[in-house]
Parts: structure tokens; C-alpha cells; sequence
């Protein structure tokens, strides 16, 4: 394949269907660019933080919606709202420190003065110094706020758009994606056990992919397969929303004896005979409303839930450019939790996260992805399983359909 010249380049998607994704889709910075305005910028709900982080008025976060650093406050009136962090005057991120309680928010630089809700309150010497200097008689504080986003909570969950007249939470995810997000939302109040972030050096999509396509969780993961949470021929699913942007994978948990044997010939990961030092750590005490012991949600554009038996979390997909994101992990449980079954969500917590007997191996998928688009550059991908559902929901595992019909949302989003 030639390589598009540089003066006239070229984004044409190879072929009439979606069983191919160009190379460019994940490397090219000038689709990257469009996809801030356009995804993250644009009609979208974008998860920035858990009420559980800031309950009292005066509380903080720091967040980000797509590459844009916002904050995220608890106003007087135990309103939420979400802003750029990012001074009017001089373009400084104002908000320094990632979590806190302020009576206001002052940048750092020449004292300009924000008030939980962004609104800018004061600007010093702006009638100057003995009738010289400072801001014009026209100049007007109102004038000047950051750009504020539109803000929604559902079950202890806060999101935020730049686009304000975006349909409710529950139109945007739609019937089967939230009844999903509620049964592990389920009513009880959060409660945070930690946080952890890192980078990861491939596209921000290569994670929602990961994801959509649980064929590679019954070959990559030899802790998945050997102890039996997600093996081919289980019970699983794998929901995709009719607009193909959100989904869920979604497994029962088996018994690992009850695998036939012909599965196990293809699954290289098995282990025979391989035992945990500790078994509790794949003890699952049941608590949802739900078939699935294993959930994993893509909620567009850059959300993940993680509902692995007992191990909850929330997954944040910062990008930083085509070729790097940064994962902002929050893991949390519940209000009422007994003694033990925090220390056992904290246990079986090491499933996941940079170096989770799980999650460690997507990660270093992704970078092998990433590496090999950027060095030998100019082909695409090949996404063909399951050719009987072109896109959308499959009962199979062995199925690439929700990658397709993610793709075909893009594409329209994109206006590619
Ligand atoms: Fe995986």
C-alpha cells in the first residue's frame, strides 16, 4: 500500500464494510484532533468523577474530559458542576492539587478568583493603582468564566458534556447498557478504596476494542481461563447498544473441571493443574442482580465499569495524543460493607490495574498493537469474525461484530 502524500492526504476507508480498519484510525494526529472536537468535545457524556470523591460542599477533583483538564466541585448548595481548569486571563491550569475543599479557586499566577462554579468572582487591582492602569470601565467578570459543561449524575456517577442539550444519561445509554450500569450502580451509596493511574503508549480506541472483543479473553488470559471466569463456551454475551458506541461483556463464572477438553487444545493459556497460593482470591460472594459474575462496560467515549465478581472499579480513558492515554483508576464498594468483604475487594482488586494478573497482559496487547502500526506503518486491521452478525450484540465469544458496529458509530461521529 502506498503511503498518502503528505500535501494531499487521504482518509478513505478500505472497502464498503467494517471488516478492515485502516492503521490511521489510531495514529494519526490530525484524526486525533478531530476526535476531541467531535467525540470528546461534542454530543457525548464523558464520566469525570464519583460523588463519593467530593460530598461536602467546598470538595474538589481534578478530571478530564477527553485530553482537557476540567474540575470537577461541590458547590454551596450541593450542586455539582464542571469546568475547564484553565485560567481566562492567561490560559494557566488554575486547580493545582488533584482532590481538596476551597472556598474558591484563585490562579496561582496573578490571583484571578473562581467560585465553585466557575464563575469568575474577582481579578486584582482591576480599577488599578491611584487611577492608573487596571481593566477598562467596560470589562465584566461575567464575561470571563471558563467554559462550563453541562452536568448529569446517575447512582453516585457524575458526567458532563460541552454540548447542553444533550439527551438524559439514560437516553444516551439506552434500555439494555443501563440496566446494565444499574445492576452494578445498584442503589447503595459508594464508597472509594483507592486510586491508581498510569499510562499506556497505544489509541485511547485500542482500549475500548480490548473491551469489545472477548475472543482474546479466552486465549491472552491464562488467569481468566485456567480458573474459569471467562472461557470459551461459557455463558457470556456481548451487548452492544443499536448505536454500537457503548457495551458490555459479559460472562458467568464456570467450573473450570467442566471445560471439554477439544476447548482446552485450542486455549493455550490453560494451565492443567495450576493452583492459587491463596483460593479466596476467586472467592465470589454474590450481591448483584445479574446473571453475569464478570461485567466489563465500554460507555462512550471514555468510561469503563469493571464489575469482576467482587472487584468494582471505574476506568477513565484520558487520551494524551493518537499514540498514548493515561488510565485513571478508581476502585470503590459499598456502603455496609463488613470488614471482610472490603479486604476481599481490595484482594481480588490485583486481577486488575497496571500490573493485574489480568489486566497487565491487555496492556502489553495494546503497546504490541501500537508498535507495530507505528513500525511498519500503511496496513489495517483485519476484524472479520462472526461474518452471520455483521454488527451489534453476540451470543458468541469468538465474535469481532461490536468492534464493527463501535467503528460504524465513529465513522458517522467523525464524519469520515
Ligand atoms: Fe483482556
Amino acid at each position: 500500500m502506498d503511503l498518502p502524500n503528505d500535501l494531499s492526504r487521504q482518509y478513505v476507508w478500505p472497502g464498503e464494510d467494517f471488516t478492515r480498519i485502516p492503521d490511521w484510525v489510531y495514529t494519526d494526529q490530525w484524526v486525533y484532533e478531530r476526535e476531541v472536537q467531535r467525540i470528546f468535545h461534542g454530543r457525548t457524556w464523558n464520566y469525570v468523577g464519583l460523588e463519593a470523591e467530593i460530598p461536602n460542599a467546598g470538595d474538589f477533583i481534578r478530571s478530564n474530559v477527553g485530553p482537557t483538564p476540567v474540575v470537577v466541585s461541590r458547590a454551596e448548595d450541593g450542586s455539582i458542576a464542571v469546568f475547564e481548569n484553565r485560567c481566562t486571563h492567561r490560559a494557566a491550569e488554575f486547580c493545582r492539587e488533584l482532590t481538596g475543599n476551597v472556598k474558591a479557586f484563585v490562579c496561582p499566577y496573578h490571583q484571578w478568583t473562581y467560585d465553585l462554579r466557575g464563575n469568575l468572582q474577582a481579578v486584582p487591582f482591576r480599577r488599578g493603582v491611584q487611577g492608573q492602569g487596571g481593566m477598562g470601565a467596560d470589562f465584566k467578570l461575567s464575561e470571563h468564566n471558563p467554559r462550563q459543561l453541562a452536568v448529569t449524575t446517575h447512582r453516585g456517577v457524575i458526567f458532563a458534556s460541552y454540548a447542553h442539550d444533550m439527551e438524559s444519561l439514560a437516553d444516551y445509554l439506552g434500555p439494555d447498557i443501563l440496566r446494565e450500569f444499574e445492576a452494578t450502580f445498584d442503589g447503595r451509596t459508594l464508597v472509594i478504596l483507592g486510586h491508581y493511574r498510569h499510562s499506556l503508549p497505544g489509541n485511547w480506541k485500542l482500549y475500548h476494542e480490548n473491551l469489545k472483543d472477548p475472543y482474546h479473553a479466552t486465549l491472552l488470559h491464562t488467569f481468566l481461563v485456567t480458573f474459569g471466569l471467562l472461557v470459551a463456551g461459557n455463558k457470556s454475551l456481548m451487548l452492544a447498544d443499536p448505536s454500537g458506541r457503548h457495551g458490555v461483556m459479559c460472562s458467568a463464572k464456570s467450573d473450570a473441571s467442566k471445560i471439554a477438553a477439544e476447548d482446552k487444545a485450542e486455549m493455550r493459556a490453560f494451565k492443567e493443574g495450576m493452583r492459587l497460593a491463596d483460593p479466596r482470591m476467586m472467592d465470589f460472594v454474590p450481591e448483584f442482580d445479574s446473571p453475569w459474575s464478570v461485567t466489563m462496560a465500554t460507555i462512550w467515549p471514555n468510561l469503563i465499569v469493571q464489575r469482576e465478581m467482587n472487584t468494582l472499579g471505574i476506568r477513565q480513558l484520558i487520551p494524551t495524543g493518537p499514540n498514548e492515554f493515561i488510565m485513571k483508576w478508581t476502585m470503590f464498594g459499598f456502603e455496609g460493607d463488613t470488614e471482610d468483604m472490603t479486604r476481599h475487594r481490595l484482594r481480588q482488586g490485583n486481577l486488575m490495574g497496571p500490573a493485574g494478573f489480568l489486566g497487565l497482559e491487555d496492556n502489553e496487547a495494546i503497546k504490541f498493537v501500537q508498535d507495530g502500526m507505528l513500525r511498519v506503518p500503511g496496513g489495517e486491521h483485519l476484524v472479520k469474525l462472526d461474518p452471520g452478525t455483521p454488527f451489534g450484540t453476540s451470543e458468541t465469544l469468538i465474535s469481532e461484530s461490536a468492534i464493527r458496529a463501535m467503528y460504524r458509530h465513529w465513522r458517522e461521529a467523525m464524519a469520515l
